[in-house]
């Protein structure tokens, strides 16, 4: 990928169109609101918070990310969405139960209730779970991504959009395997006329986005994006995309956890990860296809991180479970639990226990916001195809083909801000740090 030279100005408004207006989705829009009024802080997000140094650490200087990079300020963005479920942003809120009704959503009803789903391209053949009416007439999986380019030029002008962006927050779907379909843009957009089997909704909104030159980031499992054929797409269409699935909870946990055992040469001989959440991803996730998407999803991130392979005396037998049970009395407020077996000097034997009480949309809508506003950045850029430098966000991290992910949070978070500091032309940081010693 080729230095940017010039990065396009962030002015004027910037659309994120999120298909999917469930618990995430709302509570990413709501906390954006809420900070735009000065009623909530958008903790989570590194384009809000967090400060990036730059050159040497006696230099003093480190501004914060959103002062040194050209993005979108939050009054400048706009909210759209796709959903199969007809009920505007208040009630699918309302619906979600994350946030607080009186403190958090009440104060901002009328603009949550302002943004209703458009009609989307659904398939409860790819979540059995799901029904729901607000959905667009069937025809050919080519009209059905037409209508979705539809959308997205209408939604454009409606809102005197300078800029698109497009989020999947919607469900996980059953898990496919890339196919023949997948191999190139000809064989995916014959299949499309074809309305083959192998191309789910997602595919179709991402291929939408791609083709209308709109960055494109998945937060579920699905394939999406991630294929052959929609990442050469997006090269030809000089569109970034990322994916997949956001990085929140227990996986959160085990990227933040493993890296640290690895690099003090600890063993790890089993890892039992369960969950129970009673939200409608619950639910969804309690169909055994749409619950292989996110076990393989999960289930990579260790193996990747300990590399058994090349330390097989400590991770070999690595015995790696994880379970998701849908338990309705819950709602958002999943909670995980963690046993690991670990190992240290002599081979003697420890255990740790997590009990992770945690709120997964809180998590994740700050990683919403975050793409949205890297991605546009990134296009205007001139960055296109597989930004793998947003593998900090997501539990299944796309990179180039042949290319192990790299799962190590904080691996993922100095690639960022590396790229952060080449986008501009300053120095990466090596933390080398012997210029401090010189004589
Ligand atoms: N909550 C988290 O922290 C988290 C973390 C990682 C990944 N995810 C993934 O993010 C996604 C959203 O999670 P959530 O908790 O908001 O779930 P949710 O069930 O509350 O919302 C998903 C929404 O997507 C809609 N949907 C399904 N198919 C659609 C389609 N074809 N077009 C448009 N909308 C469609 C559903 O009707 C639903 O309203 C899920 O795939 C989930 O696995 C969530």
């Amino acid at each position: 990928m080729k230095q940017p030279t010039e990065i396009k100005s962030a002015d004027g408004k910037l659309g994120v169109l999120l298909p999917g207006f469930g618990a995430v989705a709302t509570t990413f829009v709501a906390g954006v609101e809420a900070a735009r009024k000065g009623l909530a802080a958008p903790i989570g997000s590194l384009t809000q918070m967090q400060t990036i140094r730059l050159g040497k650490r006696t230099d003093g200087r480190s501004p914060l990310i959103k002062d040194f990079v050209p993005i979108s300020g939050l009054d400048d963005l706009v909210f759209g969405a796709w959903d199969p479920i007809p009920e505007d942003g208040y009630e699918s809120a309302l619906t979600a139960g994350v946030l607080n009704r009186y403190e958090h959503l009440d104060p901002i009803k009328d603009f949550l209730s302002s943004i209703e789903p458009m009609p989307a391209a659904f398939d409860k053949r790819y979540v059995k779970k799901l029904d729901g009416s607000n959905v667009k007439a069937a025809g050919s999986k080519k009209e059905l991504a037409e209508a979705l380019r539809q959308d997205i030029r209408d939604f454009k002008e409606a809102n005197g959009c300078e800029r698109v962006v497009m989020v999947w927050c919607g469900s996980t779907e059953v898990y496919i395997r890339p196919g023949a379909v997948h191999e190139s843009i000809e064989a995916f957009e014959k299949g499309l006329e074809d309305s083959h089997d192998d191309i789910a909704p997602s595919q179709l909104y991402a291929y939408a986005a791609i083709m209308e030159g709109v960055p494109y980031a998945n937060g579920a499992p699905n394939l999406s994006a991630d294929s052959a054929a929609l990442e050469a797409l997006a090269r030809r269409e000089g569109v970034p995309i990322a994916g997949k699935d956001f990085k929140t909870g227990q996986t959160l946990m085990k990227t933040i956890l493993a890296p640290g055992f690895k690099t003090r040469m600890l063993g790890v001989s089993g890892w039992f990860s369960t969950n129970i959440l009673g939200n409608r991803d619950g639910e969804v996730l309690d169909d055994p296809e749409s619950f292989k998407s996110k076990e393989v999803s999960k289930l990579g991130v260790l193996e990747e991180i300990l590399q058994p392979g090349m330390y097989p005396e400590l991770y070999k037998d690595l015995y790696h479970k994880v379970r998701i049970n849908y338990y309705p009395p819950r709602g958002d407020n999943k909670e995980g639990w963690d046993n690991i077996d670990i190992f240290g000097w002599m081979g003697y034997d420890m255990q740790i226990k997590i009990d992770f009480l945690c709120r997964d949309s809180i998590l994740a809508a700050p990683i919403v916001l975050d793409l949205a506003l890297f991605l546009d950045l990134a296009g205007r850029a001139g960055m296109s195809g597989i930004q793998e430098w947003l593998s900090f966000y997501f539990k299944s991290p796309q990179t180039a083909p042949g290319l192990y992910p790299e799962h190590d949070i904080f691996i993922q978070h100095k690639k960022l801000k590396n790229t952060l500091r080449w986008m501009m032309g300053e120095e990466p940081i090596t933390h080398l740090g012997v210029e401090y010693y010189d004589d």
